[in-house]
């Protein structure tokens, strides 16, 4: 193939014809704008530039493996790369420059939860801020998440002597430190150049458990072997193991493999996400989505063609413009309980339902051998008025109890307190779940940020077990808190039938 000229390739900056260079090989990728999952405004911005660096963000390199076949046109004549458009540099600074030093508070600034937040927001891509502030519909499952740790308060002890105390935690047999983990989140290239591996670096150096998403941007062989050296860098002082978050593909032979894969690389446990039969509505992604098409010129009142039906390809009935993983074929709407059979028959290790919302399921779950729960609605991005996760956990607690002894019931959403992680281990959970905060961390800071992180948690929950007037995770009890303003919402199977009277 004859090299490709720069300016030969900047010329296809259309949707008519759109050619992008990746990796130094150029690529008509025209016929794929209307396909990628991704949208076709992602790849229009590109058009007739080096897509590289942003392709890298979210894909590993042999997705280009999924291009249709010709969509190699050939290798760019490197002497002509200055001939190529160029787009804008989303992050208006490279991280670690002066300017953006300057904006960014010090990372010792950050002494809570909302603190990287805040300073993930001053340098994080708007996109990539919008995919991980996001949440479904109006956001009141969001809102619920956050305002239900507030209506549980504690009932202190005093005069107990807590001059030590000890904050260790099992999951599945394996101590750590901590009663929390880092919960699965997918797409974490948006978010840093390291992505996951950056996120294990630090949840290694700090001990801290981490479950890894199918949708992340590194794969999750390169995730373990990061982890694993990470490991041996730190001599055996630290305990870190990863659990894998499970989303089922539709098709047997691709669950399987995917399966297979993960065993083999070493992950301790598998969590499948069965909030997920279908993408909820993130409603944030969408406007954004919509902007950009508009932007690069997809709606055209010539044609009356709508970005709606540009974004909607044969592959997918609806592409974000980021996060989650809406492609037919990788999210299964059939999954049903009987899937646990085979599941069960192909993973010997520990399996957790993640996304459990009701009383009812928890106990579905128990009876159908699954090892654990994960109490959680996914971050607030999937049903519309969803409960919180303490609501459920409640639930759990009144209606069948027996759960709450004979597996590990863990939960997620909305935790920005290390004090909080008290109240869900007095109501009986094994350990909880933390998301953004980390990933606002990892944006900000990168492996600093993450191992900030686990210290303010830590260092929260110290001092609450301390004020508590509890030495050990062990002493934790129901009665050292009071959930009645909670409790007083909980679903009652009775009021239904009372009301018919
Ligand atoms: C040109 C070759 C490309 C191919 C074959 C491709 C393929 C895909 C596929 C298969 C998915 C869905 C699977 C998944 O969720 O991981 C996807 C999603 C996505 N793509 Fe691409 N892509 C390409 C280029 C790009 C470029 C250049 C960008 C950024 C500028 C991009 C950004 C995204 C985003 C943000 C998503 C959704 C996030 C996600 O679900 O991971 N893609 N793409
Ligand atoms: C619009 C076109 C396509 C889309 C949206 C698409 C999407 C995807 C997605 C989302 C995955 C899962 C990636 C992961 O697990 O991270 C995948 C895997 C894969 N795709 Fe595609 N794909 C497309 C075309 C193709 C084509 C044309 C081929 C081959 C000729 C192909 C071969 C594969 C293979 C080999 C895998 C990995 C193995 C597996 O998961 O079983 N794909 N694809
Ligand atoms: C940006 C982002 C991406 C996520 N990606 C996934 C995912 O790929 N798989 C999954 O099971 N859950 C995913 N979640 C949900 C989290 O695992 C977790 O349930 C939730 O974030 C907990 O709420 P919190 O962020 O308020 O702590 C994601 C959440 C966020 C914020």
């Amino acid at each position: 193939m004859a090299n490709m000229d720069g300016a030969e390739v900047a010329k296809h900056n259309s949707k008519e014809s759109c050619w992008i260079v990746l990796e130094s090989n150029v690529y008509d990728v025209t016929s794929f704008l209307s396909k990628h999952p991704g949208g076709a405004a992602m790849l229009l911005k590109q058009a007739g530039s080096d897509a590289t660096n942003e392709f890298k963000k979210y894909h590993p390199l042999d997705y280009v493996n999924h291009l249709p076949s010709g969509s190699l046109l050939g290798p760019m004549d490197p002497n002509t790369l200055s001939k190529l458009n160029v787009q804008d540099e989303e992050r208006s600074t490279p991280p670690g420059s002066a300017k953006e030093e300057n904006k960014l508070p010090h990372v010792s600034l950050c002494v809570s939860c909302p603190d990287f937040e805040a300073a993930a927001k001053l340098v994080l891509p708007h996109k990539s801020y919008v995919y991980a502030s996001g949440s479904a519909n109006t956001a009141l499952s969001l809102r619920g998440n956050l305002d239900d740790w507030s209506r549980i308060t504690f009932r202190p002890r005093v005069m107990r002597n807590v001059g030590h105390v000890d904050t260790k935690r099992s999951i599945f047999g394996h101590s750590s430190q901590y009663p929390f983990y880092i919960s699965p989140m997918g797409t974490l290239g948006a978010i840093h150049p390291g992505a996951e591996l950056e996120m294990v670096k630090g949840a290694v150096r700090k001990g801290t458990h981490m479950v890894v998403s199918t949708a992340s941007t590194k794969s999750s062989e390169q995730i373990m072997t990061t982890c694993l050296s990470e490991l041996e860098k730190m001599g055996g002082r630290s305990p870190t193991q990863l659990f894998y978050q499970y989303y089922m593909p539709v098709d047997r032979k691709k669950a399987l493999n995917l399966m297979h894969v993960v065993k083999k690389a070493g992950y301790k446990g598998l969590w499948i996400t069965v909030d997920t039969p279908v993408l909820g509505k993130r409603t944030a992604d969408r406007i954004l989505q919509a902007e950009e098409a508009l932007a690069v010129g997809l709606s055209d009142d010539d044609s009356a063609e709508t970005t709606a039906e540009w974004e909607t390809g044969d592959e997918n009935t609806f592409a974000p413009s980021m996060g989650g993983r809406p492609v037919s074929g990788q999210l299964s709407p059939h999954t049903t309980w009987e899937d646990l059979l085979w599941i069960r028959k192909e993973w010997p290790g520990p399996i957790v339902l993640k996304g459990i919302q009701c009383a009812e399921d928890a106990k579905l779950a128990m009876e159908h051998g699954c090892d654990g729960i994960l109490l959680s609605n996914h971050g607030g991005r999937q049903l519309h008025s969803a409960p919180s996760s303490l609501m459920t956990l409640l639930e759990i607690r009144t209606y069948c109890p027996e759960v709450l002894g004979k597996i590990e019931v863990f939960l997620d959403g909305g935790l920005r307190d290390g004090n909080d992680v008290l109240k869900a281990l007095c109501l009986g959970a094994t350990a909880v779940g933390v998301g953004r905060p980390f990933l606002y961390a990892l944006g900000a800071y990168g492996v600093k940020g993450v191992e900030r992180c686990v210290d303010v948690l830590l260092d929260e929950l110290v001092t609450g077990m301390r004020l508590l007037g509890i030495t050990s995770l062990d002493q934790c009890r129901p009665e050292m808190v009071n959930a009645s303003r909670l409790l007083n919402d909980m679903y009652r199977p009775d009021t239904w039938a009372k009301s018919r009277l």
